[in-house]
């Protein structure tokens, strides 16, 4: 069954839900700047927000408290959730009887058989089996999946194994503040207050994000191994995942082990890589040049370098990946899905051809 479906529109009753975030605030910036087709914008966060102002291509638009009645009679065609998983629980069901198609950012539904898990340049055909909710990924799944990709579809990958080098901000706005003062305390010779991270995050890194489960592994890693399978359809490949949290503000790089069915050579990788959308190959090692955080932050494209065949083992591939989380991690992501369905919908009701058009 296949609920809320989208009608071809001129332009779209918008809601964001989570409007005063990090997401939220990216999710704004890339709408604009995509020039995405809106009627009508509703912006939800917490009470604590509520009657704040915020500015949207020369309208300015009142934050509102979200309630369970938000969407009542709003007519809202597409809402995107950012508020944590908490919210997204709580009140994506009432968006979705409201009319409303949610692209739901938190964990809440990835692994829920009815909600399909899409990263446009991997698997757009699941967003058409919808019902009412879609979910976006996990940030460091996004970006590893979006190289893994093209890979993939040149020899099935076998297995997988990732360290992640995880920004501040992938932990929130407090988060990268805490960084911030942290340099701000050292410079100044004070003492380091450490409130969102387990331990200090400036001159460390943290080999710990989210909770430990009983096999050794953190929630943020099995999500990693989870979310690959789902969005892949493939329920035999196996990931790997040591996530890490380092002092940089933005963006998360990725260093990937992959091993295929049969051998990519690094210059046939290259190739695939330079042919995938959404990827930018940035490998010239000799001229200093790969992908890096300050490279990739505030950008739309992942970027890829350090291609090499893997010296310790057979069919096996090297390569680094650093993604902006907040945009192709999060924001952006969200935004493709969404412009998946207006198109999809698009086509659905498009004339007919005639006989002798092509
Ligand atoms: P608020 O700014 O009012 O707290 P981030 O992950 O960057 O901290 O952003 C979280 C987003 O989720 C913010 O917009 C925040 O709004 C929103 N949010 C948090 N808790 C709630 C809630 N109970 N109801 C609605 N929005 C919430």
């Amino acid at each position: 069954m296949n609920v809320n479906q989208l009608r071809s529109k001129e332009a779209y009753n918008l809601a964001i839900v989570g409007a005063t975030g990090a997401v939220g605030e990216t999710f704004l910036n890339i709408l604009e700047q995509r020039d995405f087709p809106i009627k009508t914008l509703k912006l939800y966060a917490s009470k604590r927000s509520t009657g704040k102002q915020v500015t949207f291509k020369g309208t300015t638009y009142t934050i509102e408290e979200l309630t369970e009645d938000s969407f009542k009679d709003q007519d809202i065609d597409i809402a995107l959730f950012s508020a944590g998983g908490a919210q997204s629980k709580k009140y994506a069901p009432h968006a979705v009887e409201a009319g409303a198609i949610v692209v739901d950012n938190s964990s809440a539904f990835r692994l829920d058989a009815e909600v399909p898990l899409v990263v446009p340049e991997v698997n757009p055909e699941d967003v058409a089996w919808h019902n009412g909710i879609i979910s976006n990924p996990n940030c460091t799944t996004i970006i590893m999946l979006v190289a893994l990709k093209p890979l993939y579809d040149y020899s099935r990958v076998k297995q997988v194994f990732v360290s992640t080098y995880q920004s501040a901000s992938g932990a929130g706005a407090q988060a990268m503040e805490e960084l911030k003062q942290q340099v701000r305390d050292w410079s100044a010779g004070k003492d380091i207050s450490v409130n969102k991270f387990a331990h200090q995050l400036l001159y460390n890194v943290i080999p710990h994000i989210d909770t430990f489960q009983d096999n050794g592994y953190t929630g943020e890693e099995m999500k990693m191994f989870n979310e690959t399978r789902k969005i892949l359809h493939d329920e035999e490949i196996r990931v790997s995942a040591t996530c890490v949290r380092i002092p940089v503000l933005y963006s998360h790089s990725e260093s990937v082990t992959v091993v295929t069915d049969e051998p990519i050579s690094p210059e046939k990788a290259r190739e695939l890589f330079e042919n995938a959308a959404g990827l930018e190959v940035t490998d010239n090692p000799q001229g200093c040049e790969y992908p890096m955080p300050l490279v990739s932050q505030f950008q739309d494209n992942c970027y890829v370098g350090r291609i090499r065949k893997n010296i310790a083992a057979e069919n096996t591939l090297n390569f680094w990946i650093s993604g902006d989380q907040i945009r192709k991690g999060a924001a952006l992501n969200a935004i493709q899905i969404a412009e998946l369905l207006i198109s999809n919908a698009q086509r659905t009701h498009a004339p007919l051809k005639s006989a002798s058009g092509f």
